[in-house]
């Protein structure tokens, strides 16, 4: 079981007024090999709804504001994403899901590997088995 409490809020360096700097194992703790973002959300929707078996994320509320739970199938937490100066580290075998998403959201992924579907695990009852 993954110990949800790896999951971490990161102050992210800002070494000038407005400038937030992600560097490689400096300011994010893995080595970025893709980045994407969501934007048009609505208040309603929700996103994620999945684990992945051995990506690591950093999720940044680039503008605007959301919800993220945290599940690692026995306890959940909570947070609250509204400042671009903060990234949520978003270890593998967690359940995640964003939801109230404020209109003007733009949610930026740092991710620590390629797009590979075979990384996720999509059906929650197979998560728990896991
Ligand atoms: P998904 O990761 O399920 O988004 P969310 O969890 O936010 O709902 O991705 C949605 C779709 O986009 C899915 O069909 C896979 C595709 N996708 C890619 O092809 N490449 C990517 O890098 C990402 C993040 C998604």
């Amino acid at each position: 079981m993954r110990d949800i409490d790896n999951s971490l809020l990161i102050e992210l360096s800002n070494f000038s007024d407005g400038v937030i700097r992600l560097e490689n194992k400096k300011d994010i703790p893995f080595e970025m090999k893709r980045i994407y973002y969501l934007y048009e959300l609505s208040t309603g929707q929700i996103r994620g709804a999945h684990a992945h078996k051995k990506l690591q994320q950093l999720m940044i509320a680039l503008k605007g504001s959301f919800d993220v739970i945290l599940d690692n199938g026995e306890k959940k937490k909570v947070f609250h994403l509204d400042h671009a100066g903060y990234g949520l580290l978003i270890e593998p075998g967690i359940w995640h899901e964003m939801k109230n998403f404020s209109f003007d959201t733009v949610c930026l992924i740092l991710a620590s590997m390629k797009y590979n579907e075979n990384d996720y695990i999509r059906d929650y009852r197979e998560f728990l088995n896991m």
